[in-house]
């Protein structure tokens, strides 16, 4: 069985992208209820909070948002009977040693390097070493569960990769010990944008209220943010990222709601002119939304069931990665006691 693994920050309210680059897929390669695989658990999600301290940030709303994102994956259908959900400060001590023993195999050009870590930093007045650091702990997130594969958007390639690197550097200089992962992509939707700035990631973080659908947002309210997408002068529906970024994007967002490939959503809407195209993306991610929309509202309503299942998750989780751990500083030459 492929053994999954893959996170998502808690820091603002769930967007689309989250949705198409991410959460859809891992909700999509659940095994079935009931069978064997679901009894393995071998796809592990979580919640990542100690990441999300690596910026500015209020304490209640940390807490508050990490209880909401992972009633959200609930409600997407992250099934605590066929998978792993956990908060990764719960394990946070193996996780937190895991990056250290990494710390001493990282770089520190390679993070410097980092394109995330560029972006946060660049024109900061303070940055914390826990962002420099971000992308060791997001290797050890994934290395302490044996992944094989990591589904997530295209802005997390470079972190995946790293991870990579760090595996192979520790296996050679102290034998095999960590399983390399390797990232995977949907087909469309790996990078959705913003909808008022389509050059421009959408990102829950950010500041842009009519930009970012959120997945909890009305459904009149994500038609209207759709239909006042940005985009162009023309009246011609073609996926061209360069010359039309916010057609593209729509096109982008159909095909990663609906499961299709971008060239059905351009044959569906190229008689079509913008308008058509709009309102028909917009009925396509209501649709989507409606089923997860619904249990969200039921889920969020018993906050004491939500930690039980996080609780569960958590004990699961650590005795996984203390057996890694222990291997791996096994293999570090540490007298274990
Ligand atoms: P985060 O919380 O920013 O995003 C969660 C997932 O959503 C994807 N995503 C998008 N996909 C398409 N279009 C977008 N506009 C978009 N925005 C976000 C992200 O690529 C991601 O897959 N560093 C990670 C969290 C993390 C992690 C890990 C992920 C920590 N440890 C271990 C995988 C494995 C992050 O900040 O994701």
């Amino acid at each position: 069985m492929t053994r999954v693994f893959s996170g998502i920050k808690p820091t603002g309210s769930v967007q689309l992208g989250n949705f198409c680059g991410a959460i859809g897929r891992w909700v999509d390669g659940l095994p079935d209820a009931g069978s064997p695989a679901a009894d393995q658990r071998d796809q592990v999600f979580c919640v990542v909070d100690l990441h999300a301290m690596t910026v500015d940030y209020e304490p209640e709303t940390l807490t508050a948002t990490t209880r909401q994102v992972a009633s959200i994956l609930l409600a997407a259908g992250i099934d605590p009977a066929r998978c792993l959900l956990f908060v990764q400060s719960h394990v946070g001590g193996i996780h937190a040693e895991c990056t250290w023993l990494l710390n001493c195999v990282a770089g520190f050009g390679e993070l410097r390097r980092q394109t995330q870590f560029k972006d946060k930093a660049d024109g900061s007045e303070h940055v914390s070493v826990g962002l420099f650091d971000y992308p060791v702990l997001m290797a050890a997130d994934i290395l302490l569960y044996d992944t094989d594969e990591v589904p997530v958007g295209d802005d997390q390639r470079q972190h995946v990769e790293l991870a990579r690197d760090l595996a192979e550097r520790w296996n050679h200089r102290f034998g095999n010990t960590f399983v390399v992962p390797r990232a995977t992509f949907p087909p469309a939707g790996a990078r959705i944008m913003d909808l008022q700035t389509p050059t421009k990631k959408m990102s829950k973080s950010d500041d842009s209220p009519q930009g970012v659908v959120r997945v909890l947002d009305d459904p009149a309210v994500i038609t209207k943010k759709i239909k006042s997408a940005v985009t162009d002068s023309d009246n011609d529906v073609r996926h061209d990222r360069e010359a039309k970024p916010g057609v593209s994007n729509l096109l982008e967002i159909y095909a990663g709601v609906t499961g299709s490939s971008i060239d059905a959503a351009v044959t569906a809407f190229s008689a079509s002119g913008y308008g058509n195209l709009k309102s028909g993306v917009a009925e396509a991610v209501v649709e989507y939304l409606a089923p997860f929309q619904q249990r969200s509202g039921e889920l969020m309503a018993d906050p004491g069931e939500i930690d039980r299942i996080l609780r569960a998750g958590a004990e699961l989780a650590a005795e996984r990665a203390n057996a890694v751990l222990q291997r791996t500083k096994r293999s570090a030459g540490l007298l274990l006691p």
